[in-house]
């Protein structure tokens, strides 16, 4: 399994409509924080959000969270403290 990508060192705060979506997991998609594809081949695939109604929500950026596709703090050890 390969190491992703850190599309930046902060998480990203979003509202999601209801249905489904798919965050980034590889940090190789060019949507972020959501997925495009490009995992193909990496052994990283999205990770699947339902909502049912709009939702706020704080996605990971830095693809270290513990908790996906949530930020967890984990940056914090990304961005120097
Ligand atoms: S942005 Fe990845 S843990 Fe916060």
């Amino acid at each position: 399994m390969e190491v992703p990508r850190i599309c930046d060192t902060k998480p990203c705060t979003v509202e999601l409509e209801p249905g489904v979506h798919w965050w980034c997991s590889c940090g190789l998609s060019g949507h972020q924080p959501f997925c495009d594809g490009s995992h193909k081949g990496t052994g990283l695939p999205p990770k699947k959000i339902v909502v049912d109604k709009p939702t706020l929500v704080n996605l990971c950026n830095c693809k270290r969270t513990k908790n996906p596709p949530y930020c967890d703090g984990s940056h914090a050890d990304l961005a120097g403290g």
